[in-house]
């Protein structure tokens, strides 16, 4: 053990709230620390050092996690010298507030910053003193370790960093700074690295992929060649796309690589060009249906998912008619449905949040039903169809089964042997509800192993 590992060794643990990102951004934090001879526990109580990943992107969400540092760091559960982080986005839209508001946590630490966190955990060793570090959002963000992924077969990588658009409703780009895409060479190069280690499918992440743009011009179709290109990985999925960003080459990648899933997160927001406007996506609804026609011409068997905002301000009733009437229209598998919640610092925030609570309330629970019964037709509609996945392992919820994602990214369950596990497996679907599929299988014992494993 070197003398450095010596003083800083000890148990962490990492409590992560919000997006895809945010999870990685954990990732890449343990890896720092089991690079210093940190060992990850489960209980917030007794770590050494305790890190809450936080998101700002609604009210509920920041709540969360603040609440729930608040209650760790309070005196009575912490041992003497724990040290209590919080990170992420709250972090770095609050800085030093944050340590007014929460006495007794320790660090603040924003989301470019956080690659300096043992550096960081040191210098507190050190002097004691709380420290917030928040100032490098400009910065591009170079990452000297290996991220410590719990999951090897199904893992995230990061292709850029940040968010240039300015949607009127959203904190992200005031919480993770300027656009920056990785170069290609380096997101290769990682990925050959998780293949070795046993990963098959990769999922490649930013606020808006579709507008990945490297120093020497390649873009995001261009990535998606090369990530093509490497032997051993099965799977590459991608998100999130912004319609505003979705170019012609980019659905047509998708059709053209074997590896690229059909299943595309297109996320619309409202169904009204005037609310559209408003919230300043740069796209109407009939961009956004060429978009979704083209993917889905180019793709016959395939999936599409969508965010969707109700109670945006000014939003009238026929305006969310809209709404309901393009997710009809569209028939998404599935969407992630929120109210709308005004974010300190943006355009959205300054104009009058003029529908009611108990407006937003209803308009979301007629979006939710409406959804909910547009999946379990959509998932109806699959019995009979073969789909070809990735199995995963033991079924969450049905013991005795195993579980695997199809190329459309829906979970299936079924009955298989344990040696399917890390395989890719056909199955017929025979069931289905709202939430998952149920399948069995159609490959033979003699195909199971892969020619590229
Ligand atoms: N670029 C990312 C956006 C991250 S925010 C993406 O496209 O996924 C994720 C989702 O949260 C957004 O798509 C939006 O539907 C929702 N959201 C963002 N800000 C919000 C706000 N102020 N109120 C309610 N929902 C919001
Ligand atoms: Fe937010 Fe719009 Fe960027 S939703 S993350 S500002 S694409």
């Amino acid at each position: 053990m070197t003398e450095e590992m010596d003083i800083m060794a000890g148990s962490y643990c990492i409590v992560t709230y919000g997006c895809q990102m945010n999870e990685h951004d954990s990732e890449i934090m343990a890896g720092l620390l089991e690079d210093r001879g940190y060992s990850r526990i489960e209980a917030e109580q007794g770590a050494d050092i305790v890190i809450f990943n936080t998101c700002t992107v609604r009210d509920g969400a920041e709540h969360r996690a603040l609440s729930r540092a608040q209650a760790i760091s309070a005196a009575k559960l912490r041992s003497d010298d724990s040290i209590v982080i919080v990170s992420g986005c709250v972090a770095q839209d609050q800085g030093t507030a944050l340590l007014e508001r929460l006495p007794q946590i320790d660090m603040v630490i924003g989301t470019r910053d956080y690659v300096r966190l043992p550096e960081l955990i040191e210098r507190y060793r050190v002097d004691g003193e709380r420290i917030v570090a928040v100032e490098d959002i400009a910065k591009p963000l170079a990452v000297d370790t290996i991220p410590v992924r719990r999951n090897k077969l199904r893992a995230f990588t990061n292709i850029m960093y940040g968010c240039n658009n300015r949607c009127t409703f959203c904190i992200v780009p005031k919480t993770r700074g300027e656009e920056w895409s990785r170069p290609i060479g380096d997101i290769v190069e990682e990925v050959k690295r998780l293949v070795n280690d046993g990963t098959r499918e990769v999922t490649v992440l930013g606020q808006n992929v579709n507008s990945y743009m490297t120093e020497k011009r390649e873009d995001f179709a261009d990535l998606l060649y090369a990530l093509n290109e490497i032997d051993g990985l099965w799977r590459i999925r991608y998100t999130t796309s912004n319609p505003k960003s979705c170019r012609d080459r980019h659905i047509n990648v998708v059709a053209d690589c074997e590896k690229v899933m059909e299943n595309l997160h297109l996320p619309v927001q409202s169904g009204d060009d005037r609310v559209l406007r408003v919230m300043k996506r740069a796209y109407n609804t009939k961009r956004y249906r060429y978009i979704v026609d083209l993917f889905r011409e180019r793709n016959p068997l395939h999936s599409l998912t969508t965010d969707i905002i109700v109670g945006f301000p000014s939003e009238t009733r026929e305006e969310f008619d809209n709404t309901l009437n393009l997710v009809k229209e569209m028939r998404y598998d599935s969407a992630f449905m929120f109210m709308y919640s005004p974010r300190a610092g943006t355009p959205a925030a300054e104009m009058p949040n003029d529908v009611s609570l108990a407006e937003k309330k209803a308009r979301l629970k007629e979006l939710i039903d409406l959804q909910e019964e547009i999946s379990i037709q959509k998932n109806q509609e699959e019995i009979g169809r073969t789909h070809e996945i990735l199995v995963e392992g033991p079924a969450r919820k049905s013991p005795g089964h195993l579980q695997g994602r199809t190329r459309t990214d829906k979970m299936v369950v079924f009955q298989g042997q344990d040696r399917l596990v890390g395989q890719t497996a056909k199955v017929e679907i025979t069931g289905g509800s709202g939430h998952s599929l149920l399948g069995k299988v159609l490959t033979r014992e003699s195909e199971v192993v892969q020619s590229t494993a």
